[in-house]
């Protein structure tokens, strides 16, 4: 990129290198930056991609393969925001299915496309880690818990028509590249909004409190397998149950060595 002109400001690339200036090992530093490219290009562009690997001292190829490995990272300009729908398994059999094709219905978009006022992309999602409040859709990465396809159409339409939306459990909704700025590690002041867990994520915990159930501290922690079970593996110490596991492994592995096709493997060697 020497000497050719970059669309990427002084004040972006300063703010990239404060990023890599962040870790012991500035490379490390590569997911959050590219994060930032997202939200200043609307997607990680070609010349991004280079000056990250100029700032790191590393290669175009190598910012790249990270670059196309995660899906987080857009290699396409994105709308203004982005709707997840997860249609992982239990999402999906809850209603995350029939959630997504009502909105490709609906915004006449397929996945990973944008709708052409380029306010929605829209992208079927892994599981997000909230399967207690299935089927779950995100916004820029916020949730929005237990959707139906006419909340998640009514939702999509808010955001068209720039109305204000709030996340189930976190903050106002910005757009798409706010959120990349706050993934780079710039925060908005937005962190405090929203209960940081609720409903059936805490109900475990409710119940344990009730019953007065603790779990026990690392020093009492026992393996068993119970009294019907065969043999006593109780491990007192972490270290006895690391001891077991290498146990149960050398027998294993002396199980390998006396199978029969080693067997007969010996037998024609000889
Ligand atoms: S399957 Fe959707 S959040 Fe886990």
């Amino acid at each position: 990129m020497m000497g050719q002109e970059r669309s990427l400001s002084p004040s972006t690339i300063g703010e990239l290198k404060e990023i890599a200036a962040r870790y012991p090992e500035a490379r490390s530093g590569l997911l959050p930056m590219l994060h930032l490219i997202q939200s200043v290009e609307g997607n990680v562009t070609n010349e991004g991609i280079e000056i990250c690997a100029e700032i790191l001292g590393i290669s175009a190829a190598e910012v790249s393969g990270v670059a196309t490995f995660y899906t987080m990272y857009k290699r396409r300009p994105m709308g203004e925001h982005h709707v997840g729908v997860c249609t992982n398994t239990l999402c999906a059999v809850m209603g995350g299915d029939l959630i997504f094709e009502r909105l490709k219905g609906h915004l006449d978009v397929g996945n990973d496309e944008t709708t052409e006022d380029g306010k929605v992309t829209l992208e079927h999602i892994e599981c997000n880690a909230a399967c207690d409040f299935a089927p779950v859709m995100m916004v820029n990465w916020e949730f929005f818990d237990n959707q139906t396809p006419d909340s998640a159409v009514e939702l999509v339409d808010k955001l068209r028509a720039g109305e204000t939306v709030q996340a189930t459990r976190g903050a106002t909704i910005t757009s798409w590249r706010e959120a990349e700025r706050v993934l780079a590690g710039f925060e908005d002041g937005l962190v405090d909004e929203g209960p940081a867990a609720a409903g059936p994520s805490l109900a475990g915990l409710e119940i344990a409190a009730e019953r007065g159930w603790t779990a026990p501290s690392v020093d009492e922690a026992k393996v068993s397998t119970g009294s019907t079970g065969g043999a006593d593996a109780t491990a007192d110490t972490k270290t006895g149950a690391a001891e077991q596991a290498d146990t149960s492994r050398a027998e294993s592995e002396t199980k390998l060595e006396e199978s029969p096709a080693d067997t007969a493997k010996e037998g024609e060697d000889d």
